[in-house]
């Protein structure tokens, strides 16, 4: 049993050493980075059609070209605007546990992902105060965590929404990156910002996994269901926060909160949340988080 801890601890001190070695290879100044042009035309798809929330339902058939890309450019300040609140709340997270005890092996690779953080937040705001002159509120609510959470319980949690805000952005960012039809500012946003988080999506996998190791030693039956269905729960609101009634009311799109009602419901939604999560999910489920 000690020698598998040893081998379990060697293998994750040994990928945080690649990752923080690869952090400073690729190591970049977000600030010299990107063009940022005075504005950017508004006639083309600022966020690729088939990922925005409307794609293949009865309101985008009702809409012309005009209105579409007006669509996907609100909602793509929707999704930065996502990516900014995600990030100032992980950062919180993040900082609180650095150079704490229980974080002692991962605390060199925080750096790097803080710091990381720290400019992706920047470069989002900027895009988004740039060229829609906002950033758009978080949406309220949330989802109700575990009652009488463990320290232990606490920090698994709060990883394990990390790694999802981070898989669910990501898919985005790598579909974004490669699409011809974008302005190359936003496929370099995109691009840069995968760039990065496929190392804090690998590191996250591996410390998820631990931290429930850990977990699982002391939890009952009952305790590990309610994280199960907590982490469901979670899934679907980070993906509904992809439905922003605000972003389709600038478009122009009359009675948002009710579209946004019907997009929730509709049969498509269920198949890009699938879809979308889908690795996500496979991973949940292997581990064991997700039954
Ligand atoms: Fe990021
Ligand atoms: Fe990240």
């Amino acid at each position: 049993m000690i020698s598998d801890l040893i081998d379990r601890d060697d293998r994750f001190r040994g990928i945080l050493d690649r990752l923080s070695s690869k952090s400073i290879d690729d190591y970049y100044n977000p600030y010299r980075l990107f063009e940022w042009p005075d504005a950017l035309p508004a006639d083309m798809w600022w966020m690729s059609p088939e990922l925005t929330t409307t794609h293949g339902t009865d309101i985008a058939a009702g809409l012309g070209e005009e209105q579409l890309h007006a669509l996907s450019r609100h909602e793509s300040m929707n999704f930065y605007s996502l990516n900014v609140h995600g990030i100032r709340e992980l950062l919180i997270e993040v900082v609180r546990r650095i150079h704490t005890t229980g974080f002692e092996t991962p605390s060199e690779f925080f750096h790097h992902f803080i710091g990381e953080e720290n400019e992706h937040m920047w470069f989002f705001a900027e895009f988004c105060l740039r060229y829609g002159g906002r950033i758009y509120r978080q949406p309220g609510g949330g989802v109700a965590s575990p009652s009488e959470q463990s320290p232990a319980v606490e920090s698994l949690l709060v990883f394990t929404r990390i790694l999802i805000f981070e898989e669910l952005v990501d898919h985005y960012n790598a579909k974004m990156a490669a699409d011809e039809r974008l302005h190359e500012t936003i496929r370099a946003i995109n691009r840069i910002h995968h760039q990065d988080e496929s190392r804090h999506i690998a590191f996250g996998r591996e410390l998820v996994e631990l931290l429930f190791e850990e977990v699982r030693k002391t939890s009952t039956e009952q305790e590990l269901q309610g994280i199960s269905d907590y982490l469901r729960r979670y899934l679907t609101y980070s993906f509904e926060s992809l439905y922003n009634p605000q972003s389709y009311k600038d478009a122009g799109i009359a009675n948002p909160l009710e579209v946004r009602r019907a997009l929730l419901e509709s049969p498509a939604r269920a198949e890009a949340e699938a879809q979308v999560f889908r690795k996500t999910r496979r991973y949940l489920e292997k581990t064991g988080l997700v039954r």
